[in-house]
């Protein structure tokens, strides 16, 4: 009867860890490096669907925010309508950013349209689609399992830049050691107190 006790009390003690592991995805907040790229830019003919692929393997939420890193000189990025993304119409954009590390913070939910502010770098996809909130809604949930899909290290047009291991994956293991440095360090971060 102990062992049986025992038993239990490890799954019970799994499953409080499972669902604080869910929890704490759904309730930090990250900051994005945007492709997981050391440079926004044109994507490279090795990986041209590189944004796509990567707003695709992400779960944004609210709070969330994703960072642009360029040469300042080289490149800007724009939000722009859900119709100007499509027809890469660039000269009405909702927000324009070109100091080089722009940070565009995730305020609400819905559909978040960038590009490249550079003429002809639209076209040749340098542009982001994320979708925040119900993601379901919109396209299949991957779990953090399928990230290793998608690791390949990518070539950068300005040199490689060995890229330390993203941060969302070290602050998932280092967030899953307490619920109460979660709770804490979100609603500090998030900026609820
Ligand atoms: C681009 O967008 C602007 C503002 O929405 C619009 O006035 C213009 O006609 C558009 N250009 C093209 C080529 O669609
Ligand atoms: C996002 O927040 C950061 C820090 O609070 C701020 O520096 C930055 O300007 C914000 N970005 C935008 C696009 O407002
Ligand atoms: C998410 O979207 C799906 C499909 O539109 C809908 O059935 C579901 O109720 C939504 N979930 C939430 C939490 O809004």
């Amino acid at each position: 009867m102990a062992n049986l006790g025992n038993h239990r009390f490890h799954l019970l003690c799994g499953f409080q860890l499972f669902l604080l592991m869910q929890l704490q995805y759904k309730v930090f907040c990250y900051q994005y490096k945007v492709g997981d790229l050391d440079a926004w830019g044109i994507p490279t003919s090795a990986n041209p669907l590189v944004y796509a692929k990567w707003s695709k393997y992400h779960n944004f939420a609210i709070g969330d925010s994703l960072l642009f890193l360029y040469p300042p000189s080289q490149d800007s990025v724009i939000q722009v309508t859900e119709q100007s993304y499509n027809s890469c119409n660039i000269t009405d954009p909702i927000l324009y950013m070109n100091n080089g590390n722009s940070l565009f913070n995730i305020t609400s939910e819905g559909n978040f349209y960038f590009a490249s502010g550079e003429p002809g770098h639209c076209e040749k996809k340098q542009k982001l689609h994320i979708t925040v909130g119900n993601a379901s809604a919109y396209s299949p949930s991957y779990g953090p399992s399928a990230l290793p899909e998608i690791a390949p290290s990518y070539t950068n047009v300005f040199g490689s830049i060995p890229h330390p291991p993203s941060s969302s994956i070290a602050l998932s293991v280092s967030v899953a050691i307490t619920a109460v440095v979660v709770s804490a360090a979100c609603a500090i971060i998030c900026g609820i107190m």
